[in-house]
């Protein structure tokens, strides 16, 4: 029996708590270097990732991943990517679903989108890395469902009992900020 993985969320929001523009497209604001050099270090310390079937790319480098889909009855090898299983969380558990990888412990990325990143508020966070840029995305997919239209990002991380553990400046240039989020 492989460990659970330590498991981290990583997002990158607009002022309203957006992640992505109402046609599922990745808004450009959100390249943010500084956050980009982040993920991807962080990206690079993970021994796996989770995301959404739409999810965008994590790189060129080959990764071990879960895809959530509900195409799937329970978890199945990825037929496009030998270093994948697809996930259908309503049909099994995560445990099993990271059993399938074969990875004794580590640590996961969670990477969204947004009922990716709901998914795992029940599930626990170790850690949740909200970045917070200062550009405007009025609407579009919100990085927790219900977020936006004076919905702070930051209440359904405290809802689940997360607290805020740091908060620091990532780049004074844009003044995105990026705050670290975990457990009481
Ligand atoms: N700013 C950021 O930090 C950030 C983070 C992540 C993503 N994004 C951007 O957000 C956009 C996509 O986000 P998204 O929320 O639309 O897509 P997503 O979560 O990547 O993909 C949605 C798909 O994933 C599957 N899925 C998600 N939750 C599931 C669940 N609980 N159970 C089973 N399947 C589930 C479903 O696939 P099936 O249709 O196959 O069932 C669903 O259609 C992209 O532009 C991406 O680049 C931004």
């Amino acid at each position: 029996m492989n460990k659970r993985p330590r498991i981290e969320g990583y997002a990158i929001i607009s002022r309203e708590g957006m992640i992505a523009t109402s046609d599922g497209s990745y808004p450009e604001q959100l390249r943010i270097p500084a956050d980009q050099a982040f993920f991807h270090a962080a990206l690079d310390r993970a021994s796996a990732v989770i995301s959404g079937r739409h999810s965008a790319d994590d790189g060129p480098k080959p990764r071990r991943r879960i895809v959530l889909t509900r195409q799937v009855q329970r978890i199945v090898p990825d037929p496009g990517n030998p270093n994948a299983v697809l996930w259908n969380p309503a049909t099994a558990p995560f445990d099993e679903a990271w059993q399938k990888l074969n990875i004794d412990g580590g640590m996961l990325a969670v990477v969204g989108g947004t009922d990716v990143f709901a998914l795992f508020l029940t599930i626990g966070y170790d850690a949740f890395y909200l970045t917070r840029a200062l550009v405007s995305v009025p609407r579009g997919r919100p990085v927790f469902p219900g977020v936006g239209h004076g919905v702070p990002a930051e209440d359904p991380l405290k809802k689940h009992g997360l607290v805020l553990k740091e908060a620091r400046m990532l780049d004074p240039v844009t003044e995105t900020v990026l705050q670290e989020w975990g457990p009481q």
